[in-house]
């Protein structure tokens, strides 16, 4: 959930981490920290995000050219500066950031406030600093190792200590942690997109890995025996210009207006179209066990949750397979039976979504096939599955997750038209649906275009308070994710219902004070969504619907027409999301709210 940056080599550390700061400032920012070893360790703190923590750091530089920093997003105590990380020991020698929970805190805090350790947080953080100190014996790194030994829970953690300068210590167990190699300095961070300013040479420490980073090198160890480890250096290829704005004024809105290029490059090479079948290099390790599966129980969280709900009607269609999708946080304590025939699709933008994590090694344990459909390269759940397909749709910075949706939708699509394809999908039909695909990202282009109507849409909406979205099939999971953008971003109450389900409840609560936005694609459904419509309407509420261009039949009953280019129903969400994603954000902009960071939201949720 936060972030964490170090830095050891020639330069100055702190405009180093400042800028690594920058750059993870979406995993979490109530608060802030850094700590150098500058003559003696330094630390300062702040409450509030990056910004707040640099006026600090004007009236008080802090040099040396060895630090660590963290960008928090509260879990145990409040956003406060003696809650802010780096936390220290009793003498302030030894620094401390961390990611994750440490479970026993309470227990060992007693412990230690028993042996006269004096705390200055709620953290369970600084019981690592104070275990840390007892542990010392002239060695850093044994000292970490040791008081890792008494914490039961999960961490990301980087610590030095004044004396030792020019070492990081870094260890984790669930709370990811990559090294940059750079010639004469080493950088830490918890998220890949913090380094490529600096390095494409990145290492990923494995859970119960410690490592330590010194200027000119590095070592990876085990936790527990210190047996050395020997890892491949892995090149990470995304551009500087993939983590920038690039002239946007918000990251969302980049991430919304490069879909077309990032389901271009979803699909780029995974398409053999005479064939009729998509090629994932991925799955081809599996695909024999695939083929013997009967059941596929899809799994993820928040907006990778409505990804794999759109999928279960495209698997549906093209597969034999029975498909049900399930919360990660819920399907984790289920009593699984997953017997022989059952694989499980983990879908996460992240790779590191705690509860997805949970889910699939949960599934692992039961013996189940586990695939993964991941973006962040080598992240946690992309490593942990069996086999797996990337969306390379770039790093996503915004909370609101975009561009990792319609990346998600798209290849699952491939999946399900692959499965199909060894099963009962035709080569015409196979085909059909691979060269619509194709065009999306030119569809894609054209609706983008209208960004000024759906901006002036938003504006005659501003004031409303209730949003109800509903849609059928392929447009129900859209309603979720349109409703969820509206929660998440702009802060408005927002519901996504089945349109079939209005009758069964949410009838009774529409009054002018609601807007309903229909997703009503021309197609078999579109006659039933109509009359819900009716309905709907004569109880007073205003209404946008989103509609194929040209059909007059919605325009009919709506105050407002979002016009989408027409395809096959089975893609109809990859079109229909976009003007949704858009009409959340000029209406959250319009409330002058926090697009990229919104309150009480963090990106990657690495805690359950
Ligand atoms: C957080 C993010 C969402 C995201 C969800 C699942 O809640 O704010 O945008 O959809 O986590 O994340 P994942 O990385 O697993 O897709």
């Amino acid at each position: 959930m936060c972030g964490i940056f170090g830095y050891v080599g020639l330069r100055s550390a702190t405009p180093v981490l400042l800028e690594g700061l920058r750059q993870l400032e979406y995993r979490g920012y109530d608060s802030a920290g850094i700590a150098t070893l500058d003559g003696g360790l330094q630390v300062v703190r702040s409450v509030g995000k990056i910004a707040a923590l640099e006026r600090r750091l004007r009236d008080r530089p802090l040099d040396g050219s060895c630090g660590i920093a963290h960008t928090r997003w509260a879990t145990h105590g409040a956003p406060t500066e003696a809650n802010a990380h780096p936390h220290t020991d009793c003498r302030g020698e030894i620094a401390v950031i961390h990611n994750g929970i440490i479970e026993n805190h309470a227990a060992l805090r007693r412990e230690l406030e028993a042996r006269g350790h004096r705390f200055r947080s709620e953290t369970d953080t600084e019981v690592l600093a104070h275990l840390i100190e007892e542990s010392y014996e002239g060695d850093l790194e044994q000292a970490v190792e040791r008081a890792l030994g008494r914490v039961r829970g999960a961490f990301g953690i980087a610590v030095m200590r004044d004396g030792e300068p020019g070492r990081i210590v870094l260890a984790r167990r669930g709370s990811p942690l990559v090294i940059g190699i750079g010639v004469n300095e080493h950088f830490a961070a918890s998220d890949v997109t913090a380094l490529v300013r600096h390095t494409r040479q990145v290492l990923h420490l494995e859970d119960d890995e410690i490592a330590v980073i010194e200027p000119g090198g590095f070592r990876i160890a085990r936790l527990g025996d210190g047996a050395e480890i020997d890892r491949e250096v892995e090149t990470v290829d995304w551009e500087v210009g993939d983590v920038d704005r690039g002239g946007y004024p918000h990251y969302m809105l980049k991430e919304i207006c490069e879909q077309p290029e990032t389901i271009r490059n979803a699909l780029r090479g995974r398409i053999v179209l005479d064939e009729g079948i998509p090629k994932l290099g991925g799955l081809e390790a599996v695909m024999d066990e695939i083929r013997r599966c009967r059941h596929v129980a899809i799994v993820s969280c928040g907006t990778s949750y409505y990804a794999g709900l759109v999928a279960r009607y495209l698997f549906e269609e093209f597969t034999d397979l029975t498909v049900e999708v399930e919360l990660a946080s819920e399907f984790r304590y289920r009593r699984l039976n997953l017997t022989d025939g059952t694989m499980v699709l983990a879908i996460s933008q992240s790779g590191e979504t705690a509860d997805t994590l949970a889910a699939v090694r949960e599934a692992k344990r039961k013996g189940a096939l586990c695939l993964g459909l991941v973006n962040a390269v080598g992240s946690t759940i992309a490593r942990e599955t069996h086999a797996g397909v990337y969306l390379h749709a770039g790093p996503e910075i915004g909370v609101a997750s975009t561009k990792a949706f319609t990346s998600q939708v798209a290849i699952l699509t491939l999946m399900a038209v692959l499965f199909g394809r060894h099963g009962r999908l035709s080569l015409h039909e196979g085909r059909r649906v691979l060269t619509e695909l194709m065009r999306i990202p030119e569809l894609l282009e054209r609706l983008l275009e209208r960004r000024d109507e759906i901006a002036a849409l938003a504006q005659r909406y501003a004031d409303c308070e209730h949003f109800l979205y509903i849609g059928r099939k392929f447009s129900y999971p859209i309603a979720l994710e349109g409703a969820l953008k509206i929660k998440e971003i702009a802060y408005v109450h927002a519901e996504g219902y089945a349109a079939g389900e209005m009758k069964h409840g949410p009838l009774a609560l529409i009054d002018p004070s609601y807007t309903c936005v229909a997703l009503c694609p021309a197609g078999d459904l579109q006659e039933k969504t109509l009359s819900n419509m009716q309905e709907l309407k004569a109880r007073g509420g205003r209404m946008i619907a989103v509609a194929t261009e040209g059909d007059g039949a919605a325009a009919a009953i709506a105050d407002d027409v979002v016009e989408v280019p027409a395809t096959l129903e089975c893609l109809s969400p990859l079109l229909e999301v976009v003007p949704l994603q858009l009409f959340a954000y000029e209406l959250a902009v319009r409330k002058g709210r926090d697009v990229d960071k919104p309150r009480n939201l963090a990106k990657s949720v690495t805690v359950e």
